[in-house]
Order: C-alpha cells, then structure tokens, then sequence
C-alpha cells in the first residue's frame, strides 16, 4: 500500500459507521458504511464484527446496482449460485432474484409469502453463512420480511427442552421443500426448479454453534425438514411445532419494512428468516438476493 492509500485506510478506520439497535434483541440500523468501491480491512472487520453481534445489519438508501451487490457481497466470502437457475440475473448468476417481476431474461422466485421460517440453504452440507437482500422494487404494502432471533431464543429455552433437543439431528432436504411448495403454489410447475439430485438430504443440527462467536441458536426450517433422526414422525412435527413457536414470539421477532434502496444483511447462523404476504396483484416486488456461500457445516464433528 503507498503512502497515500495508507493515510485514506487509516482515516476510513478512524470514521466508524454509526450503529442503532432496531429489533427487540438484535437487528441494527447501519449509517456511513462505504458499500461501493473499496474498503480497508479494518472497517470490513468492524462491520463484520457488527453482523456477528446485531446478527441482521440494515443499510438504508442506498442506490446498488447488481454488480455492485455482487462486489460488496463478494466481501464477505465465495458467493452461492441458487438452485433455481432461472430465478438468477443473466449476467450476473450470483444474484437471485425475489418477488413477482418478469423482464430482461429474469424471472424472480414468486411465492405467496406463506410464512416459512428458515435460514437460507439449509439443505447444502454446508449452508450458507450470511445473505444479502438489496430492495430493487418495493410494494406499497406487504411484503415485510420477518427476522427471528434464533439464538436469543435458544438462551431462553427451558432447561428440560435444552436437554432434549442439543444432540439431536433433522434431516433437511429439496424435496420436502419442493413438496411443502407444491402445497402453497399449486400452479409452479412440478420439479422443473430443482435439482433434488444435485442436493441430498443433508443432516443438520436442531442446536448449532456459530463458528465465530461460539453462541448457539436454534436451527429449525420447517418446510425443509422430512424429519427428526430418532424419534417417530409425529413426535418430530410436534418437536419442530413447539421450536417454531418459541423462536417466533414477538419478542424475538423483527419485522423489516422495506424501503427501496435499503440492503439487510443477515447472518444464517444465528437468525431465521420469513418473507410475508403482499397483493401481487396491485403491486410489484424485486428483491436482489446474494448468499454467502459457508465456510463450515453447521455440525462440528
Ligand atoms: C429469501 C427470502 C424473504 C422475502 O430470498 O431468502 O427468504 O421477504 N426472502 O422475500
Ligand atoms: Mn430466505
């Protein structure tokens, strides 16, 4: 680095963002964050340490285009290209595209905004460590994005249930998911969208471990599950109900009401994730998704 290069690292590092909590017990609102063109190391480990801590980091007004998005998320690590090839951007495959628009070769991944808590790519052998989401197009209502705190919930777990579920494993897959889709969106063609071949059944750990910060969180998706090793299929809906129902109380829940040009930066190890209902039919929604690929599986072994 040269001497000129040096003296703007420094005076980047020494003018820190600005950070304010916005969620019950976590999430933050993040100003004066360089998005575009370089950042020295120092301040990308700032904000990376503020997305281990907050675990959702929202940068409002922002004006990214796609390259921009891959460059900054390109950041934090490879990025994934997303199972549903045809949902992803032409000239850019990183970006994976969400709502309900059709245009240039694009056709963003529409569903009907079921709730569906998750954490994205669960069913990778190793799932995805962070997410960015860059509001493109917003409705004028609807189409909120739920965080829940997954790991404060894990905290707050009684005793007896911690007992219960820490060593246990379930057996994420495409093909639950493909079939949990199915049911919410009869008119997608069947199977054309995956690749349930590409990605097998994967196991994952009901309790995780983030690899950086060593807190552990609650690691339930739903609608990707088949099942639970060990126990009956009953017993594994009834376990995953009860999980879901105490991660999403209100007090471990932050709702994102979008504003185009925000991005919201998600940590899939700690948090889970749900898109929410808007009117497809009066409004257009675009969403441009980049997914940090992981750097370790969810399970330590
Ligand atoms: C996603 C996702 C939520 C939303 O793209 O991973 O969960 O609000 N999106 O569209
Ligand atoms: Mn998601």
């Amino acid at each position: 680095m040269n001497q000129v290069a040096a003296t703007a690292a420094r005076q980047q590092a020494d003018v820190p963002f600005t950070i304010r909590q916005v969620g019950p017990t976590f999430g933050a609102e993040v100003r004066g964050m360089p998005i575009h063109g370089d950042v020295v190391p120092e301040l990308l480990g700032e904000f990376i340490s503020a997305l281990h801590r907050y675990r959702v980091l929202i940068v409002p007004g922002l004006e990214l285009d796609p390259a921009d998005l891959v460059a900054f998320s390109r950041r934090f690590g490879p990025l994934e290209i997303h199972s549903r090839f045809e949902n992803t951007l032409p000239a850019h495959r990183e970006v994976f595209c969400v709502g309900n628009v059709e245009r240039d070769g694009m056709k963003a991944s529409f569903n009907r905004g079921v709730e569906q808590w998750h954490a994205d790519s669960s069913y990778r052998r190793t799932p995805s460590d962070a997410s960015l989401f860059y509001a493109e197009i917003v409705p004028g209502e609807g189409g909120d994005t739920l965080f829940a705190d997954a790991t404060s919930a894990w905290r707050t777990l009684e005793p007896a249930m911690r007992r219960r579920v820490e060593g246990l494993y379930a057996v994420h897959s495409l093909e639950t998911l493909r079939q949990w889709g199915a049911r919410h969106n009869p008119e997608r063609a069947a199977g054309v969208d995956h690749q349930p071949e590409a990605f097998p059944p994967v196991r994952q750990p009901l309790v995780r471990s983030h690899p950086a910060t060593g807190a552990k969180s609650l690691y339930v998706c739903p609608a990707v599950i088949s099942h639970i090793e060990g126990i009956g299929a009953e017993e594994s809906a009834m376990l995953i109900e009860t999980l879901i129902m105490h991660v999403t109380q209100a007090r471990f829940v932050y709702c994102h009401r979008w504003r185009k040009g925000d991005l919201v930066i998600w940590d899939n190890r700690a948090v889970l994730h749900t898109a929410s209902l808007f009117d497809h039919t009066r409004y257009q929604r675009l969403m441009y998704r980049t997914t940090v690929a992981g750097g370790a599986p969810a399970l330590a072994d």
